[in-house]
C-alpha cells in the first residue's frame, strides 16, 4: 500500500488515479487545506476502485504512528505542503513549519516504522538562477530560490539527503516538476486554485470561463523569441505518470535519487494563450503589463535523466494541456464546489 501525501491536491489526485489504474493500493492523508474531498471521490468514480482518504496534518506525529502501524504501507509519496510563491513571501513561517515541519515530522515518524522509501514533490525553483543557464540538469548545484517557498523545497532537499546518508536503508527520488499544467482527460478532475489564481494556466482558465476579465501578460521585453517569458510547461497526467516510474525504479534500491520531470522545450507565455484559444475556440483578453519581479526570463528541464533511468517522457502536447484543461474548467467552471 502507498500512502499519498496531499493526495486530495492537483497533482495529489491525478497521481492517486494512476496508481490505482496501476494496481497499487493507495491511502491519503490530507488535511484539506488547499483541497476537496471531493477530488478523491472523482478519483474512485473514475477508476472503480477506492483510495481511502483520512483527513489529518502531516505535522500530527500520533496520526502518522497510527497510519504507519495500522496499514502495511510500503512507500510514501509526499505532495503535502503550502505551495504559493507571493504568499510564502508573506507568510514565511507558515511555510517552513507546514513544508519544513511537517516533512521532518513525517521522515521521523516513517523511520521509527521502518518506512524508508519516499517520493518527494520537489521543484526546478531549487536550481535558482543558475548564471543565467536556460537549461536545468539534475548535475547542476542547487541554487538560491527567491521566495520562502522555493527554500523550503533545497531545505528539504537538503534534509532528506542527510536522512539517506545517516541511515543507508533509505531510500528516496526527489522529483523536481517544472510547471504543471492540465487535467485528466475525463475533464473530472484538475486544478481548483482558491482566490485569484497566480499562475498563468489557472488565470487564463478563468478568464476562458469570465469569472476573471483579461490576463496581465508580465513582460514582453525578455530576450526570448516573442519578448515573454519561455517554461516548459508538463500535462499533469504525464507528470503522474513520472510518480508511477519512480516509485517502481526505487522499490529494490537505495539511496538518493534526483530526476527533473519536465518536456524539455520551452513554451512562451504567448504560445500557451494562443493553445488555449485553439482549445476553447474564443479570444483570450490579454494586456501587455510590467514584468512580475522574482521571474526569470526563460527555464526548461533537459529530461535526459528521467528517459534513460525510468524509460519516461512526457507524451502529451500543448495543445493537449490546454484543451484537457479547458475541458476540466467548463464542466466545472467553479471548480469543485
Ligand atoms: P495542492 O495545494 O493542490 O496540493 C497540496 C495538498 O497538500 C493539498 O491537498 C493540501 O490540502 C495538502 N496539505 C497541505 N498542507 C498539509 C498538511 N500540513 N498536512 C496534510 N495535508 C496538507 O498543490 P499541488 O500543485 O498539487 O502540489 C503538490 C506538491 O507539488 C506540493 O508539495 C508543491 O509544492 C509541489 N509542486 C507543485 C508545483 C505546481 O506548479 N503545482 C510545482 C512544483 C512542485
Ligand atoms: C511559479 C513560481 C515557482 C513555482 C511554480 C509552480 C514564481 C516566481 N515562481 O513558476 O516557484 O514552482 O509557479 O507553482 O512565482 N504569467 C503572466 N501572467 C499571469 C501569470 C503568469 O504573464 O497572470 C507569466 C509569468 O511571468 C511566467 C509564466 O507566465 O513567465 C508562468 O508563470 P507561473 O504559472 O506563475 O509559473 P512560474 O512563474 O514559472
Amino acid at each position: 500500500m502507498i500512502l499519498v501525501t496531499g493526495g486530495a491536491g492537483y497533482i495529489g489526485s491525478h497521481t492517486v488515479l494512476t496508481l490505482l489504474q496501476h494496481g497499487h493500493d493507495v491511502l491519503v492523508l490530507d488535511n484539506l487545506c488547499n483541497s476537496s474531498a471531493e477530488a478523491i471521490h472523482r478519483v474512485n468514480r473514475l477508476t472503480g476502485k477506492n483510495a481511502r482518504l483520512i483527513e489529518g496534518d502531516i505535522r500530527n506525529r500520533a496520526l502518522l504512528d497510527q497510519i504507519l502501524g495500522e496499514h502495511p504501507i510500503r512507500a510514501v509519496i509526499h505532495f503535502a505542503g503550502l505551495k504559493a510563491v507571493g504568499e510564502s513571501v508573506q507568510k514565511p513561517l507558515a511555510y517552513y513549519d507546514n513544508n519544513v515541519g511537517g516533512s521532518i515530522t513525517l521522515i521521523e515518524a516513517m523511520q521509527a516504522a521502518g518506512v524508508k522509501n519516499l517520493v518527494f514533490s520537489s521543484s526546478a525553483t531549487v536550481y535558482g538562477e543558475q548564471g543565467g543557464a536556460r537549461e536545468y540538469t539534475e548535475t547542476m548545484p542547487l541554487g538560491v530560490p527567491s521566495s520562502p517557498y522555493g527554500k523550503t523545497k533545497v531545505m528539504i532537499e537538503t534534509i532528506l539527503g542527510d536522512t539517506a546518508h545517516a541511515d543507508p536503508a533509505w531510500t528516496i527520488a526527489l522529483l523536481r516538476y517544472f510547471n504543471p499544467v492540465g487535467a485528466h482527460e475525463s475533464g473530472d478532475i484538475g486544478e481548483d486554485p482558491q482566490g485569484i489564481p497566480n499562475n498563468l494556466v489557472p488565470y487564463i482558465s478563468q478568464v476562458a470561463v469570465g469569472r476573471l476579465e483579461r490576463l496581465a501578460v508580465y513582460g514582453d521585453d525578455y530576450d526570448t523569441p516573442d519578448g515573454t517569458c519561455l517554461r516548459d510547461y508538463i500535462h499533469v497526467m504525464d507528470l503522474a505518470a513520472g510518480h508511477v516510474k519512480a516509485l517502481e525504479h526505487i522499490a529494490d534500491k537505495t539511496g538518493v535519487y534526483t530526476w527533473n520531470l519536465g518536456s524539455g522545450t520551452g513554451s512562451s507565455v504567448l504560445d500557451v494563450v494562443r493553445a488555449y484559444e485553439k482549445a476553447c475556440g474564443k479570444a483570450i483578453p490579454y494586456t501587455i503589463a510590467p514584468r512580475r519581479a522574482g521571474d526569470l526570463p526563460a527555464f526548461w528541464a533537459n529530461p535526459e535523466k528521467a528517459a534513460r533511468e525510468l524509460g519516461w517522457r512526457t507524451e502529451r502536447s500543448l495543445d493537449d494541456m490546454m484543451a484537457d484543461t479547458w475541458r476540466w474548467q467548463a464542466k466545472n467552471p467553479q471548480g469543485y464546489r
